[in-house]
């Protein structure tokens, strides 16, 4: 049976060491600012979006809220994007995705400063990211590493199967584990014997956004499974892209949902703030 690892007890870690150095910033009176906006009211977004404000507050950071109209236009979010960019109290810049039809996702994404983009999500971020120059990394990515770090698994060497190429998952997860010396292979849902090539995972990453999608037979006995998909079953419980149930046994560790991945997007979002108030971004602006 698969040790469970607990993101819960992971995120709490790291958002406690987080505080710390956030106090140890505050007595030398430096703080740090993350402004969130969200655009229109998705229940969900709205789920997230209070739940970074609160890690904020608990972390001891600022958080600056903007609940813009469902109507806003693309000019408009740009005009306050422009203007936190400049405001040098403000160390980090988020804008919850998805955005309403009218706002084009890419110019938001590159119109926000590299040097406040705690999603990681600016192509400038990203580019760094492949060629292992210091940047923001996309935070669930980021967390799934330190989910394996601190439970002690050893990635170098390891063949690891990413199923999923999203920007903000798929491709910064399969260059971080590269990163850190795995065999990469990159699934999603055109490749062929998915199920094949799954099984060769010593470490398996899903991402396909499929509820209970990855089966006992996709898995090699004892592999590592990290399971990023959050759904609602037939009864209205959560469940993720894995069959936990059943692949858990064959499994050495693996992440629950709710409790695996969730909380560490959240504890990673609060650790990048904490290195942009550090880095001094925002002040000279
Ligand atoms: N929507 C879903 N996940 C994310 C995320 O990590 N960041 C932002 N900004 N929006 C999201």
């Amino acid at each position: 049976m698969g040790q469970i690892i607990d993101g819960k007890k992971i995120s709490a870690m790291i958002k406690e060491e987080l505080k710390e150095r956030v106090k140890q910033w505050k007595d030398k009176g430096i703080e740090g600012t993350l402004a969130v906006i969200q655009v229109g009211s998705d229940p969900a977004s709205s789920v997230y979006v209070g739940n970074k404000k609160k890690a904020c507050a608990y972390c001891g950071l600022n958080s600056l809220s903007y609940e813009l109209k469902e109507e806003t236009t693309e000019e408009e979010l740009l005009a306050l994007i422009e203007k936190l960019n400049k405001d040098e109290k403000v160390n980090g810049i988020l804008v919850q995705l998805p955005v309403p039809r009218q706002i084009r996702e890419d110019r938001i994404i590159q119109a926000i400063s590299p040097e406040k983009d705690v999603d990681g999500f600016h192509p400038q971020n990203v580019g760094k990211l492949v060629i292992g120059e210091q940047g923001f990394v996309s935070c669930t990515p980021a967390g799934i590493i330190q989910l394996l770090k601190r439970s002690g698994i050893e990635i170098s060497g390891k063949n690891c199967v990413v199923v999923g190429r999203s920007n903000i998952v798929g491709k910064p997860m399969a260059i971080l584990m590269l990163r850190e010396n795995a065999t990469v292979t990159v699934a999603h849902s055109k490749t062929q014997n998915l199920k094949d090539i799954c099984k060769t995972a010593d470490i398996l990453i899903v991402a396909i956004g499929k509820p209970q999608f990855i089966t006992a037979d996709y898995i090699k006995e004892g592999a590592v499974v990290i399971d990023v998909g959050i759904h609602r079953d037939e009864h209205n419980k959560l469940c993720g892209d894995v069959k936990y149930d059943e692949v858990a046994e064959h499994t050495s560790y693996i992440t629950p949902v709710p409790g695996g991945v969730g909380p560490m997007t959240i504890a990673m979002l609060m650790h990048n703030c904490v290195e942009s108030m550090e880095a001094g971004r925002g002040a000279d602006q």
